[in-house]
């Protein structure tokens, strides 16, 4: 029997799955990390802890599974994409990770977008300069930190740290370096204009593959410290989102997903390169080598719930200790409780700033509506709407460029939530659908590894063997008029905050 292994380097731990050939888990297992956020606005993870906890991982599903470590034929990475990972000539890590939700970098993209021009930027990289990407991350470095960036020998995604800390091999892929802004999105390869403009030198990037390209092999030292047997391949894997797109089937035209991680994203495949010329959603290369994809992110998506619960939840957090239960089904039952509008108040849930719609950094959370009638399961149902709010911001704007929506397809653990899906299939005004595989992003790399050591012919044929819808939501009518009113409301909250967001931030870094 062959297994093949998908390991996801989540923002919150890492999460490392082994699958047989149909997709069925064999063991899982998550170890978890400590974000870090030095100054308002800001996000660092050490890459040390990530390797840890890969190595953890790794060590524990072969041991709960029993599988030998011969039986695993491939190994596929993906990852929290945008995170910006710098080493020495030692490859010793120079700093922390500034990570996909960091928002220090305003003056960058400026920066960025007065160097290489607006217009020929989003040409090239598809996207407007984001302080989200990585390129903006490496462009601090080098004003705030020159005798650091001196130092830089190789630059790297998350994931791709992880890749040469099991291979040795330099190198990523499509999907997520297109994350970097540093990617000719239509020619699949690094852009020499944009990389010289920017003054970094093309020998600090990797080998860019595509995504079911075997990239690299395990090596001994790898081998010793995870288990995994020397020489199994390590294909390109994908960024968090593409993966977990791929798990999820979306590899072909009118099937869009909506899931709700830390951040939340609407993602569409596309056959050819589809760009929103106001740059409100993101167009990287797919994980189906030769397809792209269109994605609206929601920065602060399963984020803004974690934070409602560690801040105002400490009755379900020991109710969940003492139980076993997990505190967010605790969380559903008592949303579920609320009637849909929580009785006239609102969230912006722009806790990290927000990308879709609005490219703004110094955006940040807001209750609205509150009044002395409202309770706190008030605020925590919307804190959930909020969330769908912003997530139908993602999908309008899909829906505007032309793109097909006939089936959205719920996942993350937001996904799992079924009064988070019928707020999501009244908001939207669609069906939401769930599928088998649970694992996401850990399969949809999984597959890809399987596609590289040539278990299966294609991403798609995979896909299509192995992922199947398994629930239906339907939208509730009465819900549908209701939300559409408030979802106005929502929008022009935004637009009445947007210059005190800015005038905030101002009096907070000073
Ligand atoms: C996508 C994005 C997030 C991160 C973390 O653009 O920023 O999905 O990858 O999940």
């Amino acid at each position: 029997m062959g297994y093949l292994l998908g390991i996801d380097i989540g923002t919150s731990g890492t999460k490392t799955v082994l699958f047989d050939y149909f997709g069925n888990t064999a063991a899982s297992a998550v170890s978890e990390y400590a974000l870090y956020q030095p100054n308002n606005g800001w996000a660092e993870q050490h890459p040390e802890d990530w390797w840890q906890a890969v190595v953890q991982t790794i060590r524990s599903v072969l041991a709960a599974s029993g599988v030998k470590p011969s039986e695993v034929k491939g190994v596929g990475l993906s990852g929290q994409m945008h995170g910006l990972v710098l080493l020495d000539r030692e490859d010793r890590v120079l700093r922390p990770a500034i990570i996909w939700c960091d928002q220090r970098t305003n003056q960058e993209c400026e920066q960025i977008t007065s160097l290489i021009g607006r217009e020929r930027l989003i040409e090239i990289t598809a996207n407007p300069a984001l302080t989200g990407f990585t390129a903006s991350k490496i462009m601090w470095v080098k004003n705030h930190e020159p005798e650091l960036f001196e130092k830089t020998s190789k630059i790297m995604l998350p994931k791709d740290y992880i890749r040469y800390m099991l291979t040795g091999e330099f190198a990523t892929e499509v999907s997520d370096a297109s994350g970097m802004q540093l990617l000719d999105i239509a020619k699949r390869n690094w852009s020499r204009e944009v990389i010289d403009k920017l003054g970094i030198e093309p020998s600090k990037l990797g080998k860019v593959y595509e995504s079911p390209e075997v990239t690299g092999l395990v090596n001994r030292n790898a081998s010793e410290l995870t288990g995994l047997q020397e020489g199994t391949p390590v294909v390109g894997g994908a960024g968090d989102q593409a993966a977990g797109a791929i798990g999820n089937g979306i590899v072909k035209k009118g099937i869009v997903s909506s899931t709700i991680g830390t951040s939340g994203v609407v993602f569409a495949y596309t056959d050819k390169v589809t760009i929103d010329k106001l740059g409100r959603v993101h167009t990287f290369c797919h994980a189906v080598p030769n397809t792209w994809h269109v994605m609206g992110v929601t920065q602060g998506a399963g984020l803004s719930l974690k934070w409602f619960r560690d801040q105002f939840c400490g009755k379900e957090k020991d109710m969940a200790a003492v139980s076993g239960i997990d505190p967010y089904i605790l969380l559903n039952q008592e949303a579920e409780k609320v009637a849909p509008g929580c009785d006239g108040l609102l969230y912006l849930p722009y806790l990290m700033g927000e990308r879709t719609p609005h490219l703004d950094p110094y955006a940040r959370g807001v209750f609205f509506g509150l009044s002395a009638r409202h309770t706190r399961n008030d605020m925590l149902r919307a804190v959930m709407e909020g969330v769908g709010h912003s997530l139908k911001d993602c999908l309008s704007i899909v829906a505007e460029m032309g793109i097909e929506i006939d089936e959205v397809r719920a996942s993350g653990g937001g996904g799992r939530s079924s009064v988070w899906r019928q707020i999501q299939a009244d908001m939207f005004d669609k069906n939401i659908v769930t599928v088998n595989a649970s694992e996401g992003g850990a399969l949809g790399v999984a597959i890809l590894a399987g596609v590289g050591a040539g278990i299966y012919g294609s991403v798609e044929e995979a896909c299509a063997d192995i992922i199947k819808p398994v629930t239906v939501q339907p939208p509730i009518m009465e819900n549908v008029g209701l939300y559409k009113a408030y979802y106005k409301v929502y929008q022009n909250v935004y637009q009445s905050l947007k210059v005190q967001f800015k005038a905030l931030s101002e009096i907070n870094q000073a």
